[in-house]
């Protein structure tokens, strides 16, 4: 579906970096197939409607003049392998979940200040809206207006040690509660690395909401990283733990499938998968396919922490 945007609800690219906050006070509330990180979706007839408390679809869009996916794409087609490889799947198996509660961060390692946080505590890092694209690895993608605040201001307060050279992070690990993990296909748990640059870059941000209201369980709650220039599986979920560490962290999909998955996976119409091109991608909610782009379209301020490095190589 494409529709034409008056150039005045373009949210201009200040807007999404100078952290507009929602008027309202938000709180933190409390084998090939199986290794396909992310498959496209079958077109949909009709966008399911917005919950009213909710601002509509439509009504804002991305830097780039794209409008914001609805809250039911966001939320009903999902990558949560903790829970099933059915994208459509995960929003009805994470209705049988009950998370643990208290949630703690744990973030530690080559850290000066080593520190458990609860949601309580992540509230005092803020929470601003950011709308980012989204780009799976498997060539689909979403526009989504999170909630969250820059990583870095976490790191900052631990103060990394000066051998700290990368971010390590761990989700949650409950085979009792979560089936995915009764299948040991995957080295459990789900793990994904950051260079120390990367993480304190102010795109990155850790999300704890979306469309104004708390994280639903099926993005990823209670917090959950982003980082809009990576392929969508960089974006770990429901986190537990944060380690500052002097060497680079093996994800789980490195070591789930070395040859597919690098470590910076950051988007690239030019260096494919190597089960399909990475040219082109399917917006959920469209017809036709678009474009991909370099960084998936933040490379005025990401292509700098690339300077001289191949990235066919370190793909
Ligand atoms: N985090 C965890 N813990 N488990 C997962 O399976 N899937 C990743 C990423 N983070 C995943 C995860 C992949 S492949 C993608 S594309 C995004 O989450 C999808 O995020 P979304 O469901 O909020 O769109």
């Amino acid at each position: 579906m494409t529709r034409h945007i008056p150039s005045s609800e373009i949210t201009p690219r200040h807007v999404y970096v100078s952290r507009r906050k929602f008027i309202r006070g938000l709180g933190l509330a409390t084998g090939a197939l199986a290794l396909a990180a992310c498959g496209a979706l079958p077109s949909r007839e009709g966008r399911s409607a917005t919950p009213t408390t909710m601002p509509q679809a439509g009504a804002m869009t991305d830097e780039l003049g794209d409008p914001i996916n609805t809250y039911e794409e966001i939320t009903t087609y999902n990558n949560f392998y903790e829970f099933t490889t059915d994208k459509e799947g995960v929003a009805r198996m994470v209705k049988e979940y009950a998370r643990p509660e208290p949630w703690k961060v744990t973030v530690g390692g080559l850290v000066n200040n080593p520190r458990v946080y609860d949601l309580d505590d992540l509230r005092k890092f803020g929470e601003e809206e950011r709308v980012y694209r989204l780009r799976c690895v498997e060539a689909w993608s979403m526009v989504i207006p999170w909630l969250g605040f820059p990583l870095r201001k976490l790191l900052e307060e631990v103060e990394p040690a000066s051998q700290a050279r990368y971010v390590r992070f761990e989700a949650i690990y409950d085979p009792d509660g979560l089936p995915g993990q009764r299948i040991d296909w995957y080295n459990w748990p789900y793990v994904e690395g950051l260079r120390l640059d990367e993480a304190m870059h102010d795109l990155t941000i850790l999300a704890t909401g979306l469309y104004g209201e708390p994280l639903p369980m099926q993005n990823g709650a209670p917090v959950r990283l982003v980082v809009p220039w990576k392929y969508g599986f960089k974006s770990i979920k429901s986190i537990v733990k944060i380690d500052l560490v002097a060497e680079q962290p093996v994800s789980l999909w490195m070591a789930a499938a070395p040859h597919e998955y690098g470590f910076y996976a950051n988007v690239n119409p030019d260096v494919p998968h190597p089960r399909w091109s990475q040219r082109t991608e399917r917006r959920i909610g469209e017809l036709k396919r678009r474009e991909t782009l370099p960084f998936n379209g933040y490379a005025e301020e990401v292509a700098y922490l690339y300077e001289g490095m191949d990235l066919r190589k370190n793909y």
